[in-house]
């Protein structure tokens, strides 16, 4: 899944005027074109219920249906928020005891996605489960899947993406609860720090991920000013190699050509969208080095070199020479290097110099033919 979300840069100051404007920056800058098609209003679009139950979004959007069209006729999908709480995570109406109606109320309005947030539900899950972690997790997951049968039940197709911080094993039971994709961590921030130990903290989660079911390691953080470029080629390039739901979170009104081309390398894109959806994992650490892989539909995998120091005595470098067998891997006939698009023949060992946070990504191929099906622009 591929889209652009509110949160990350606007938390509740958004508007209808900004959603607008951010989806005909969409179009505009070719993020739509490569496959970013998710409008995702975040937290904080909501008002208040009326009499009858029914819930009305806030005054900065007065009306979602007639959204819900703008977005369509661009091209764009429409993904909204609530959560099975009385109250979402930022205080606004939730969907519990309403959730057919609400279900409904979002079919009208054209939402194509639902994000799905735990918050408040945690006191449900308090007074009810009583600390019984097993009975949290089949409340919470009973939950989640009213939802899913609520949307089922409208006749629209809408997909469900579910967010609890990763908490009570929810990679193990998300997809029959009818997720698409689930979050695994806490909140991503627009610092290495957090953005790092949230993405390496993903080894292990591949094996739930597969066609329809994604993990999800939060949105992308790309683009809005507290990284630097390699730390964001660093998010961009293991984000792909989980298979990751690829959620700008900048303004993409102001976008600079380098966000833009992080974005949008067609390459790495067609890494995260590859059709086996299988996730990577963790292949080889050494110190602060991690070498992770991730298997390609069309028989070639991809390496992740990632260099998770900082600089050194002002030695912001590193050379790596590893004999492939040590990587428990045949030597590959060929190498694409992804990002820089420089293409090489496999030699006897893996030979590379990775700058602190950065990452060096790798496709390799094992042989010729594997080679001339490439889909590139690179021909
Ligand atoms: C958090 C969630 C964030 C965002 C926020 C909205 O729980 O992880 O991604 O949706 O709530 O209040």
């Amino acid at each position: 899944m591929m889209g652009w979300s509110s949160w990350n840069h606007f938390q509740t100051h958004i508007t209808d005027a900004i959603v607008r404007a951010e989806a005909n920056a969409m179009v505009d800058s070719g993020l739509r074109d490569a496959g970013y098609v998710y409008v995702m209003i975040d937290d904080g679009w909501q008002g208040e219920r009326d009499a009858e139950g029914e819930l009305h979004p806030n005054s900065n959007f007065p009306d979602m249906a007639e959204l819900g069209r703008y977005l369509h006729a661009r091209g764009l999908k429409f993904g909204l928020y609530s959560s099975p709480g009385a109250r979402t995570c930022a205080g606004f109406p939730g969907s519990l005891n309403h959730e057919e109606q609400d279900a409904q109320t979002f079919a009208a309005w054209g939402v194509d996605i639902l994000k799905y947030d735990m918050c408040s539900y945690a006191d449900v899950l308090k007074d009810q489960g009583r600390g019984d972690l097993l009975l949290e997790q089949k409340l919470l997951m009973a939950a989640f899947s009213k939802m899913h049968r609520a949307l089922l039940a409208t006749g629209h197709p809408i997909g469900l993406t579910l967010s609890n911080h990763g908490l009570l094993n929810i990679s193990q039971w998300a997809p029959a609860a009818g997720a698409i994709s689930w979050r695994t961590t806490e909140d991503v921030q627009d610092n290495y720090s957090r953005m790092s130990s949230i993405g390496f903290s993903q080894a292990g989660l591949a094996r739930y991920a597969g066609p329809g079911h994604a993990i999800d390691p939060d949105m992308l953080e790309v683009g809005n000013g507290g990284m630097t470029t390699s730390e964001y080629r660093t998010q961009m390039s293991l984000w792909a190699i989980l298979a990751a739901p690829l959620i700008a979170g900048n303004d993409l009104r102001t976008m600079d050509r380098a966000t833009r081309e992080l974005l949008t390398n067609p390459e790495v894109l067609a890494i995260d969208q590859d059709s086996l959806s299988r996730g990577g994992d963790r292949l080889w650490t050494r110190g602060q080095l991690e070498i992770w892989r991730r298997p390609l539909a069309d028989g070639s995998s991809v390496l992740a070199v990632f260099n998770r120091a900082t600089a050194y005595r002002g030695l912001t470098a590193t050379m790596l020479h590893i004999p492939w067998g040590d990587l428990g891997l045949k030597r590959p006939n060929r190498l694409i290097d992804v990002w820089s698009g420089k293409e090489t023949l496999g030699s006897p060992h893996l030979t590379l110099q990775i700058t602190a946070h950065d990452v060096v990504l790798l496709r390799l191929y094992p042989t010729r033919y594997a080679l001339a099906k490439r889909p590139s622009r690179l021909h």
